[in-house]
């Protein structure tokens, strides 16, 4: 039929086209006004945008496009311009945050290739004001090289009860919930902050006091798809000095395998409590520190206070289980979870970084009482040297008066030696004295052990001393 049509219509058609054009633009322009007066629809805005434009040749600056195959994540990252996006879980952290800016700015990977986030949740101290301030500084640092690239801060409450001292966070009622409320904030962190262009996530807590500068190309070399250091915590001298930190990087045990199937559905095991003895090999007690720090070890569990992920592992669906997922949550089930799914999990038995040592309440007491005993003991020693000095003021000189007596026997017992005939008076004297036979046999003192040992037990103190006298003769 379109054979047959006359030529005259084509002005016709291409007039339809221009107002076809027209109203295209005019819709644009409308949804482009949209988009900037409300940015919450955007998605949708986008969305129907590539509709409306698929076949022809629009150039739109809103749509991006992205290649995931760019972002699996290699040993090199550094080298290939990797994307890392960093993620801070934070509570009540207004003391710690300075810490970690000071390793931020140690970070020998390319600032402007790692992007920030942070969740600030449920605090009641000034972390917020107090990061943003870090923040600020860090992105104005006269330094271009420290300046990082895009930072997410994002802010949400979970509810957690708990309350945040060591005692509470550490006990094992509060575990299983906790643990879940942690998972939660992970993911919505997560999934908030991870665009397309990254490669890597690596999740850190902000109470690491000591870390190699070098961590993320130290994980990253490995090329694994989960990676965790060992973790450890110094301790004051009266503990021993050092101990095993993070317990939740783990190798699964036949016996925690039969436990877990007792347990009921949402029950959540957790590790490093007497409650649950799962005899499983923690990465932490597997710590030599003269070993190789690229030794590998599998795990299944994995502890959240360093962890390098590829961005990939998160694409895939794997998460932290705010629920029973294998009998654990948050960290620990991600392990699982990440084995679950066929990606590499691993820890470094050797590689250590250390968490900040923060004294329990029985620490606190402990440490108060040995304070105690210390002050008890200087208020002793104080005292005693008191009584001491009013002694010497109160009965003279003790001892000036008895080095007096000690050269006035030395003297008779040098007199003694000579002349041999007289004893009677001497010895009465030397009775009194009592050091003086002592001070005789030292001033003889047999020069090696032979003449001691010759010399008869029972006249020894004579004979010592008639030789100190021959000595004294010969000196003078
Ligand atoms: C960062 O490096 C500086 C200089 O070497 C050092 O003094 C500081 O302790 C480091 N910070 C951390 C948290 O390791």
């Amino acid at each position: 039929m379109a054979r047959f049509q006359p030529r005259g219509t084509t002005p016709a058609i291409r007039r339809r086209r221009r107002l076809l054009v027209r109203i295209g633009l005019a819709i644009t322009v409308c949804l482009l006004i949209g988009l900037f007066t409300w940015p919450s629809a955007s998605i949708f805005s986008l969305y129907s945008f590539g509709l409306f434009s698929s076949g022809d040749d629009f150039q739109l600056e809103t749509v991006r496009y992205y290649d995931l195959s760019n972002v699996q994540g290699t040993a090199r990252g550094w080298e290939r311009e990797e994307r890392i996006l960093l993620c801070v879980p934070l509570r009540d952290a207004e003391p710690h945050l300075s810490m970690f800016f000071s390793h931020l700015r140690n970070f020998t990977y390319p600032h402007h290739l790692i992007d920030l986030a942070f969740l600030v949740s449920d605090s009641k101290d000034r972390t917020l004001e107090v990061l943003s301030n870090n923040l600020e500084m860090i992105q104005a640092d006269e330094d271009d090289l420290q300046h990082y690239g895009e930072i997410s801060i994002i802010e949400k409450d979970f509810g957690q009860k708990v309350d945040q001292d060591v005692e509470s966070r550490h006990g094992f009622a509060a575990q299983a919930s906790r643990r879940k409320l942690m998972a939660q904030a992970r993911n919505w962190l997560l999934s908030a902050a991870l665009r397309p262009y990254h490669s890597w996530v690596y999740w850190r807590d902000v109470d690491v006091e000591t870390a190699p500068f070098t961590i993320l190309e130290d994980l990253m070399r490995h090329n694994k798809d989960v990676i965790v250091p060992n973790v450890w915590r110094p301790l004051p001298d009266w503990l021993g000095g050092e101990q095993p930190y993070d317990l939740n990087s783990w190798q699964e045990s036949e016996t925690a395998l039969a436990l877990a199937d007792t347990l009921d559905e949402d029950a959540v095991i957790v590790e490093g409590y007497a409650e649950y003895a799962t005899w499983r090999p923690h990465l932490a007690y597997l710590r030599d520190p003269y070993g190789d720090p690229d030794m590998e070890m599998e795990i299944d569990g994995v502890g959240g206070v360093s962890i390098l992920a590829k961005a990939k592992v998160f694409r895939h669906g794997v998460h932290f289980p705010a629920f029973s997922f294998e009998k654990h949550a948050e960290t620990e089930g991600f392990g699982k979870m990440a084995r679950r799914m066929q990606f590499s999990v691993v820890g470094l038995p050797h590689y250590t970084i250390w968490h900040m040592y923060e004294p329990s309440v029985d620490d606190i007491k402990h440490m108060e009482q040995m304070e105690q005993e210390k002050l008890a003991r200087e208020q002793e020693e104080k005292e005693k040297a008191e009584k001491a000095k009013k002694m010497k003021e109160q009965f003279g000189d003790t001892a000036s008066q008895w080095e007096k007596d000690k050269s006035e026997m030395h003297n008779i017992a040098a007199k003694e030696g000579k002349k041999e005939t007289v004893e009677t008076t001497p010895k009465n004297k030397v009775a009194d004295g009592q050091a003086v036979p002592v001070k005789a046999a030292g001033a003889g003192e047999p020069a090696n052990g032979q003449t001691k040992e010759k010399a008869p037990t029972k006249d020894a103190p004579k004979a010592a001393q008639e030789k100190g006298a021959k000595k004294e003769d010969r000196k003078i």
